[in-house]
């Protein structure tokens, strides 16, 4: 955890140091600035290696770089180094929003030049950064005559782990994208996983994910040694086997690999966005707007709405303006309407797509919701389902975005529902990648602000495009509402801070506070307490939070005030204790007041929790805190919860009894 107060001035700027070798060594060191992470890279004639050190600890062992590149040979071995480069940058740069407004980018670079020895004399650049909370390298292929267009067979990069530590992971390649929950298992016994890949083990907690995806397809992680130690990148491939089509210059994404004495710490780290690039967007204040939203939704995965014009029809005008009334009652911004548009017939997920990206459905009036909406400082959140038709939602992309601004609409959910997208593409490829960067560019064309489900994982590039707000890339609420196979295990929301949020923002759409819902859905529940409901507006990040009941279940409910209250856009944020899969609390303070914010998790087992408020200002603090009551149990008595208010100051130990599958969140308010 980086303590900005604690950096002089002068450290913030930049800092260069640049020398050059012109040697051909064989072996290259990297050290973090605090010296805790070493990296290697070794040169051999059989191919080129790099390992990872933790505080003199193996961490990584000697893994292989390289690419398979069709119709050549292998771009691996038989290379000599022609140049080392190191600096080392100090500086600190500001989020236009996030987790904390001020992220401290501190790191040792080495990059290193090689070149095929003979045959196609291909060059290719290694580049290491050395972080205190971890490591990311990536290649670089620079313009060059004996490779210009090419196609990657495959990338060898290789994670040799060097335990068999514990593993919290999804499965690759799977039907439901990444809406799975999560499994712990031995790294031994992982076949093909997502990432962000969680390892832990006593004393050490390792994050692999990679930042900067851009034009490239998507790493997975395939174990492939005999001792089952061994993680290699496997690129999600084109619908032809292909990975990556490409040309020179190449700069690949980062390969990342976070590293911390514990699980809880991972969460502090800003190792993806510091390997992200600069804003490229310019000043965005005008839509750019982190915010709270709700909307018709929930209603739909309950099953007493449907999606589909008709009887059962959601998006009414009627009831959009009933939405707007209980946003406008509150400090809630936007309102969401699934279904507004045409196309929405029967079973839209099973057919080729049939949606109108600026046409209302019948019996909602957009115009009159959207001046309605304004009458009240209010904004409606437009939605872009596509299910995962592509080259349909592209012809009309740009017209739809233009929609959306002619209306005053800054703010989009998009969908990709659907196993293949096109009905042959994984949604993880470069064809994705592709695909959704164009969404994202236009939609800030038409200064609008992006929340996407089922579309590819982040990897900081909201640093970039700060209208890339949040998105899915999650198994979220809504497998505890609609999805046939009953929702998600207690644990879930005490895991996937630790595994999918590590990536960035999670639209995993909290706060349901009315768990008798079981009309349509007989074998379905939430699996918290509505304290802990309260809590995930804390533990869960994102700049876009959705309020995801229906307005007639939180009005007059006491607890509603908590969402009213919880900010989006943080100061400062720290993750304070936490086991994954167990428990966590984090402390966030409000970047636009005096206020913190406390959040504390569990799973099923119920855990009393001593919380040093060291992380507050110095002053008074009014905290009203929501917990638990005695009573409460996520599965016979979720609702049973108790407001209490009392004063408190830094440095005073904060005690929280959470039951099973529980939670408590605090609001601090600055006296
Ligand atoms: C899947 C999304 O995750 C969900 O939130 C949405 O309601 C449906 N797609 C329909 O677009
Ligand atoms: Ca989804």
């Amino acid at each position: 955890m980086h303590n900005l107060f604690t950096i002089p001035l002068f450290l913030l700027l930049s800092v260069l140091l640049v020398t050059a070798q012109a040697a051909e060594p064989s072996s290259q060191q990297l050290t973090s600035p605090d010296g805790s992470i070493e990296v290697t890279v070794e040169v051999r004639d059989a191919g080129v290696y790099y390992s990872v050190q933790y505080k003199k600890q193996a961490v990584i062992q000697a893994s292989r770089l390289g690419f398979d590149i069709q119709g050549q040979p292998q771009l691996a071995a038989n290379l000599e180094v022609t140049d080392v480069q190191r600096n080392t940058t100090h500086q600190a740069w500001q989020q236009v929003w996030g987790e904390r407004a001020e992220v401290v980018d501190h790191h040792n670079q080495l990059s290193i030049s090689l070149q095929e020895r003979e045959g196609l004399q291909r060059k290719l650049e290694l580049v290491f950064r050395a972080f205190d909370d971890g490591i990311g390298f990536r290649y670089h292929l620079p313009q060059q005559p004996n490779l210009q267009e090419f196609a990657i067979e495959d990338e060898l990069t290789e994670f040799a782990l060097a335990q068999n530590y514990h593993a919290w992971w999804i499965p690759a390649y799977r039907d439901q994208r990444y809406e799975y929950q999560y499994l712990k298992s031995a790294l031994s016994s992982i076949d093909v996983a997502h990432t962000p890949l969680t390892l832990t083990d006593d004393g050490i907690a390792i994050a692999i994910h990679e930042a900067a995806l851009v034009d490239y397809a998507s790493m997975t992680l395939r174990n492939v040694s005999d001792n089952h130690k061994t993680l290699k990148a496997d690129l999600v491939p084109w619908a032809d086997g292909t990975k990556v089509y490409a040309k020179t210059p190449l700069t690949t994404p980062w390969r990342t690999i976070q590293i911390a004495s514990q699980a809880a710490e991972l969460i502090n780290s800003d190792l993806i966005v510091n390997l992200n690039e600069p804003n490229r967007l310019g000043d965005t204040s005008a839509y750019v707007k982190p915010g709270k939203y709700m909307g018709v939704w929930w209603e739909m995965h309950i099953g007493s709405k449907s999606w589909s014009p008709g009887a059962d029809q959601g998006a009414t005008t009627e009831r959009v303006k009933e939405y707007i009334d209980f946003a406008a009652e509150h400090d809630i911004d936007g309102v969401l309407v699934e279904g507004w548009n045409k196309g929405w017939e029967g079973e839209w997920w099973q057919r080729k797509p049939t949606f109108i990206f600026d046409e209302p459905v019948v019996g909602f009036d957009i115009q009159a919701a959207v001046d309605y909406a304004s009458s009240k400082g209010r904004q409606l959140v437009g939605h872009h389902e596509t299910a995962a038709g592509i080259a349909h939602y592209e012809a009309q992309m740009e017209r739809a975005f233009a929609y959306y601004q002619k209306l005053g609409i800054h703010s989009v959910k998009m969908g990709y529902v659907g196993t293949r997208l096109e009905g042959k593409e994984w949604h993880h490829g470069q064809f994705m990648v592709r695909h959704f960067a164009k969404v994202v560019a236009t939609a800030a064309k038409y200064q609008v602000m992006v929340n996407a489900h089922e579309t590819i994982k982040d990897t900081g590039l909201r640093r970039t495009y700060p209208n890339l707000m949040t998105r899915e890339c999650v198994r979220g609420m809504e497998y505890n509402g609609g999805s046939p196979d009953t929702g998600n295990l207690p644990n879930h929301t005490v895991i996937i801070p630790f595994t999918r949020g590590l990536a960035g923002p999670t639209d995993f759409t909290p706060g349901i506070f009315n768990f008798d819902y079981q009309e349509h859905r007989p074998y379905n529940r939430v699996p918290t307490t509505l304290a802990k409901q309260l809590a995930l507006y804390v533990t869960l990040y994102s700049p876009l939070q959705m309020a995801a009941d229906l307005p007639e279940n939180y009005q007059g409910h006491p607890a509603f005030q908590f969402i009213d209250d919880v900010p989006t856009d943080w100061q400062e944020s720290r993750a304070l204790q936490g086991e994954i899969g167990e428990f966590l609390v984090i402390a966030r303070k409000d970047r636009h007041s005096e206020d913190w914010y406390l959040g504390a998790t569990s799973n099923e087992t119920p855990r009393q929790l001593s919380i040093k408020l060291d992380f507050l200002d110095a002053g008074r603090y009014q905290a009203t805190i929501y917990r638990d009551g005695e009573q409460a149990h996520w599965r016979t008595n979720p609702e049973d919860y108790v407001i209490e208010s009392k004063k408190v100051k830094a440095g005073q130990v904060l005690k929280l009894d959470l039951k099973p599958g529980g939670g408590a969140a605090v609001r601090l308010h600055r006296l």
